[in-house]
């Protein structure tokens, strides 16, 4: 959602901000933009649609030369996507970017008119941007025009802003919405997040709350709130510029299935030691956890359907009663919590607005925060009590594959720690539970193996208006991803549902060859599982049934069946969501979409 890029160095300014936004594009956007100097003048050129339509815009200009810049990916909330509405944002004396949603726009709008100002967008970006012209008129000064801007602004933005007086540098400041600072071999950059810079660097600073970075060659200065210069520590990102390309792949989604198992051993390989599980937490913080009488995992989209796995192994294996809870739902229901009772919030990005105002509505009621993230250095994992990295590397495509895979394999680890620390489970059972997980990424690689029979699966219905996922226990909360993975690349209408459920209202709607894609990995509910496979054939459905091999399926019980490899029962959730991933990816390939930027969808959901 949205994309940050600028530089500051010697040459070649134009090459980069577009590589940078490239870099970005997996965030989500419907325009790009960007503003540079040409020696001393400011020109911005900005174009609705994709990136390769600003590109042909910059053909135009010498990109040798301009060695100043800043761009932007814009993902629409206020003002339709359009040329007008793209940003850089500015007025010829100031132009900025911006990340975020500033949310006192109309009283700015207000403040800005009655002083002359006059606005050509519907942005709450320009209302921002011009705030800072008021200053500088005021000022003459950039950096004093941003503190005091930044002062009157509610919200959350990360900006990125040129002075047409000051040819030479860019500023950047940020509340809330992330924004990193990366020197290099070949200048200075700021971005929304690393992959943006791989190519050039991996060294990266966060900036803070309200802190201001002046980019200007090599030099880079950080002033905090307060006014006072400050020196900043840079780390290094593990990530590298291959982990964020296709890799031969024609898509990142494909790409990213494909990585699914070396990513769950990492995470739990990883942690393994004699026989148990090494949680990188703080020790007071273990205590906290282990004693817990109830946790809530809150989370959205993907990131919750894995917390749902989650709840179910967490229930099974240590018999905590766990509560799982869509974000946007629970920072605004006024939850009941309990501070001794821990907050888990799962995210891959690490920046998703409504989990990171979960987590702080947690953190205020007093409940230990443990946040299970995937991008290093992301507000979750900063500001949450303590943090579980999955370690799965960057995921570019939007649809969440390997990220889902390694939460769910990160929350068995958790599960089965909790097991035997609460004395639930034996010391053998849980070095057997273990070594079980540690046997996974063979089982998952197996999995993707199924590519070509997903394929043909998706060649039979991908004409489909209506799908129906339908699964009973753990398999009901694997079915919720399939249908939203499904949903989400292929544009399918698709609905999941507890399978025993269906016949109290659902069943209504199938009809002769309504596709109906049933999940049984577990061995004690399969029998009831295929009465209701039996209630919707004999409707008219046709039944795909995702069954382990292990498995003895009466014959002609279901239109199709895919073969898993039998794993342990209880982890064929990542053996099972890899064949429902590569059923979704086939069948939008097939039907010719973006697969790894489908309509409408941003990759990290900055806004609420
Ligand atoms: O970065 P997060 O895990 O917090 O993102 C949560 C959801 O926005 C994300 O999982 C979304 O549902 C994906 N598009 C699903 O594929």
């Amino acid at each position: 959602m949205c994309g940050i890029i600028g530089f500051v160095g010697k040459e070649g300014a134009l090459e980069k901000l577009l590589s940078g936004l490239g870099a970005l594009e997996y965030r989500g956007y419907d325009s790009a933009g960007v503003a540079f100097f040409e020696g001393n003048r400011l020109t911005a050129v900005k174009s609705g649609g994709r990136l390769d339509r600003l590109a042909e815009k910059l053909s135009v200009y010498d990109g040798g030369s301009i060695s100043v810049g800043i761009g932007h990916t814009r993902w629409a909330t206020h003002g339709e996507p359009s040329d007008i509405n793209s940003h850089p944002h500015g007025n010829g004396r100031v132009f900025a970017v911006h990340n975020g949603i500033i949310e006192n726009y109309v009283e700015l709008s207000e403040y800005l008119g009655k002083r002359g100002y006059t606005f050509n967008s519907d942005t709450d970006t320009e209302r921002a941007v011009l705030l800072i012209d008021y200053f500088y008129e005021k000022h003459g000064e950039p950096v004093a025009a941003i503190q005091n801007a930044v002062q009157m602004l509610a919200g959350s933005f990360a900006l990125g802003v040129v002075f047409a007086d000051y040819p030479d540098r860019v500023f950047a400041v940020r509340r809330e919405s992330p924004l990193l600072i990366s020197p290099s071999d070949e200048g200075s950059f700021l971005e929304s997040d690393i992959s943006a810079v791989l190519k050039y660097t991996r060294r990266f600073a966060r900036l803070d709350e309200d802190e201001i970075a002046v980019l200007m060659g090599d030099d880079i200065t950080y002033i905090s709130k307060d006014g006072k210069l400050k020196h900043k520590e840079y780390e290094t990102a593990e990530w590298d510029v291959e982990a964020a390309e296709k890799g031969g792949f024609p898509h990142f989604m494909l790409k990213e299935i494909h990585e699914e198992a070396e990513s769950v051993r990492r995470t739990v390989r990883g942690r393994m030691c004699d026989g148990d599980a090494e949680l990188e937490l703080p020790d007071d913080f273990k205590e906290r956890l282990y004693s817990a009488k109830r946790l809530h995992i809150v989370a959205c989209g993907t990131a919750m359907h894995a917390g749902l796995i989650g709840k179910y192994a967490i229930e099974k294996l240590a018999r905590i009663p766990t509560d799982v809870e869509i974000a946007s739902e629970f920072r605004y229901r006024d939850p009941i919590l309990d501070p001794t009772e821990p907050v888990i919030i799962i995210s891959q990005s690490g920046e998703t607005a409504d989990s990171i105002a979960a987590l702080r509505l947690a953190r205020e009621r007093g409940c230990p925060t443990l946040a299970i993230v995937n991008v290093p250095g992301s507000t979750i994992a900063l500001e949450a009590d303590a943090v579980l990295y999955t370690w799965a590397g960057p995921e570019i495509a939007v649809a969440s594959t390997k990220a889902y895979s390694v939460q769910i394999a990160l929350l068995y680890t958790l599960a089965i720690k909790l097991g035997g620390e609460r004395g639930i489970l034996t010391d053998l059972e849980r070095e057997h539970l273990y070594g079980k997980l540690c046997e996974m990424d063979g089982y998952i690689e197996k999995a993707t193996a199924l590519s070509d029979r997903c394929r043909e699966i998706a060649e039979r219905y991908k004409n489909s208006t209506n799908m129906y996922f339908i699964g009973r226990g753990q398999d009901h909360a694997l079915s919720q991803e399939a249908a939203l993975k499904m949903k989400e690349i292929s544009y399918i209408h698709c609905e999941a549902y507890a399978a025993g459920e269906l016949k109290h209202g659902t069943i209504s709607l199938i009809e002769e060859g309504t596709p109906v894609f049933a999940f049984a990995t577990e061995g004690k509910v399969y029998d009831k599982l295929v009465s209701n496979i039996r209630e919707v054939r004999s409707r008219g459905a046709s039944v795909v049934l995702y069954v382990p091999d292990s498995f003895h399926v009466e014959d002609g019980i279901a239109d199709d069946v895919v073969r898993l490899p039998s794993a342990l029962e209880l982890f064929m959730p990542l053996v099972a969501v890899c064949a429902a991933q590569l059923t979704a990816y086939h069948t939008a390939v097939l039907l010719g979409r973006d697969v790894d930027k489908p309509r409408n969808l941003a990759k990290s959901v900055t806004v609420e």
